[in-house]
C-alpha cells in the first residue's frame, strides 16, 4: 500500500483508480503489447464515475432520442460501460451493438453483459471499416475514440454510412489542450500539459474541427455541448503524476522540476486541495 492509500479512509480505497503509469497511447492497440487490461479498465471506470461527464452522456441520449425500440451502435465501445447502460435505455424492443478494435475489451464486454443478464452484441472491428451494412442503426455513437484514430474522417464516414437516413450520431471527445490542474508553478505546468496534449493522442484538438468534419461526412443539424469535467482527487492525482513523469522522461521539463510538480500533486491530494479538470465536448448530428 502506498502512503497515499494509507492516508485514505478504508471505505474509499477500493474505488481508487489503478492508473499510475498508464499510457493513453495503448488505446490505439490494446492487443499489441499492453500486458493486461486492468489499469485501462480502472481508468475508464474512474472517468465513467465523473458526474459532469455523466451529464454529457445523458445529453447524448436525449439529443439522439435513444429510447425504447432504438437500434444503437457504440463505436470503440471498450468493455461496454455505456453500451450496457444504453441496452437498458432501449428496452423494450431496441438493441445495442458494440464494436471495438480490442479483442480483450470485446471479451470483457461480453462477460459483463452476461453477468448482468443483458443482451448486447459485441464484435471486434475497426471504426474505419465497420462490419455492418448501410443504414443499419437509428443511432451511432463514439465516446473518447476518434482522438486515437489515424483517420477520424474515415470513421465519421463509416458512422454516417451505417446510420439510417434521419438517424442520429453522437461523438463525445475531450480537447487535450484544456487539461487543467491547480499546482503552483505555471511555467512547469504549462510545459507538462503541452507535452501531454502533443503526445498523448493522435488528434488532441479534434473538437475544433469536428463540426465541419461531420458535415463533410454527410451529416447535418450539428449541435455542440460542452462541460469542463472536474476529476475526482484520486483520478487527478494518479493521471497527472503520470503526465508529469512522462514529460520529464521525454525531456520536456527537467527531472527536478517534474519531481517538485508531482510531489505538490501528492501533497495537495493528501491535504484535499487538489483541483483538476478536462474539457469534454458532445457533438450530435442528423444523417
Ligand atoms: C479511451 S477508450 C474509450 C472506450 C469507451 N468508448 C468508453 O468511453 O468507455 C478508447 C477505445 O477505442 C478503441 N479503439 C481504438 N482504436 C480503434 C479502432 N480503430 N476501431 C475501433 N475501436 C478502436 C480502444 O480499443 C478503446 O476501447
Amino acid at each position: 500500500m502506498t502512503r497515499t492509500e494509507a492516508n485514505r479512509p478504508a471505505a474509499n480505497r477500493s474505488a481508487a483508480p489503478r492508473t499510475e503509469g498508464l499510457s493513453l497511447h495503448a488505446f490505439t492497440d490494446l492487443d499489441d503489447d499492453a500486458p493486461e487490461i486492468g489499469p485501462f479498465v480502472s481508468a475508464l471506470e474512474a472517468f465513467d464515475r465523473l458526474p459532469l461527464l455523466g451529464e454529457l452522456k445523458k445529453l447524448a441520449i436525449q439529443r439522439t432520442r435513444t429510447g425504447p425500440g432504438a437500434t444503437v451502435l457504440d463505436v470503440g465501445c471498450g468493455f461496454g460501460l455505456e453500451s450496457l447502460r444504453l441496452a437498458r435505455a432501449v428496452t423494450p424492443g431496441g438493441s445495442v451493438t458494440g464494436v471495438d478494435a480490442s479483442a480483450r475489451f470485446v471479451a470483457e464486454a461480453q462477460r459483463r453483459a452476461a453477468a448482468e443478464g443483458l443482451t448486447v452484441t459485441f464484435v471486434e472491428g475497426d471504426a474505419a471499416d465497420l462490419p455492418f451494412p448501410d443504414d443499419a442503426f437509428d443511432v451511432t455513437r463514439a465516446e473518447r475514440v476518434l482522438v486515437y484514430l489515424p483517420d477520424p474522417d474515415a470513421a465519421l464516414a463509416e458512422m454516417v454510412r451505417v446510420t439510417r437516413p434521419g438517424g442520429r450520431i453522437a461523438v463525445i471527445t475531450p480537447d487535450f489542450d484544456t487539461n487543467t490542474i491547480g499546482v503552483g508553478d505555471r511555467a512547469t505546468t504549462r510545459a507538462i500539459l503541452a507535452h501531454e496534449a502533443d503526445t498523448a493522442v493522435v488528434h488532441p484538438w479534434l473538437p475544433r474541427t469536428l463540426g465541419p468534419a461531420l458535415r463533410a461526412a454527410g451529416a447535418h443539424d450539428v449541435e455542440v455541448a460542452s462541460r469542463m469535467v472536474v476529476l475526482s482527487p484520486d483520478l487527478a492525482a494518479s493521471y497527472f503524476a503520470t503526465v508529469g513523469r512522462s514529460a520529464a522522461a521525454a525531456g520536456a521539463v527537467s527531472e527536478e522540476d517534474a519531481q517538485v510538480w508531482v510531489a505538490e500533486i501528492a501533497q495537495r491530494h493528501r491535504e484535499g486541495t487538489l483541483f483538476a479538470a478536462i474539457g469534454y465536448y458532445l457533438f450530435t448530428a442528423t444523417v
